[in-house]
């Protein structure tokens, strides 16, 4: 079992596509255990992708991540961390496979609608970036998981 930081980013919740991506999740066996809307401040973008501050990129991703609000999401499955990032695609959606969100929806490496954790330290770090310990629930179980 691990656990992942999801996000769906603001233009995921712009183009009404919440439902789309929790779905896949979902589907997955991956499980819900906290979620929240958030409009972020520029400093906790800035926080969260604070290993990234020297590249080029990060006054882009930084303005893009708080231009709306996101998603927050706490997943925990089998395999996780990789169950999550085959689901979401290569990072630059022009090198996604078919049938991954990024390939699906998203427009641009910056604006790539989703992001999740990459190891589990990672995972480790971002679950408490956004997320007390007191708000994450038991691993949901399945009732229609076949055995
Ligand atoms: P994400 O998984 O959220 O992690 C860092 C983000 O930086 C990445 O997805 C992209 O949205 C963004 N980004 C923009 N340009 C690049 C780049 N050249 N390489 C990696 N990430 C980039």
């Amino acid at each position: 079992m691990e656990e992942t930081l999801v996000i769906i980013k603001p233009n995921g919740l712009k183009a009404g596509l919440i439902g789309e991506i929790i779905g896949r999740y979902e589907k997955a066996r991956l499980g819900i255990r906290a979620m929240k809307a958030k409009h972020v401040s520029v400093a906790e973008a800035e926080g969260f992708y604070a290993e990234h501050k020297a590249r080029p990129f990060f006054p882009e991703l930084v303005q893009f991540m708080t231009s709306g609000p996101l998603v927050l999401i706490a997943l925990k499955g089998e395999n996780a961390i990789s169950s999550a990032r085959n689901i979401n695609g290569a990072t630059n959606p022009a090198q996604a496979q078919a049938g991954t969100i990024r390939h699906d929806f998203a427009p641009s490496i910056t604006e790539n609608m989703v992001h999740s954790s990459d190891s589990p330290e990672s995972a480790k770090r971002e679950v408490s970036f956004w997320f007390e310990e007191n708000e994450l629930v038991a691993y949901p179980i399945y009732s229609h998981v076949r055995s």
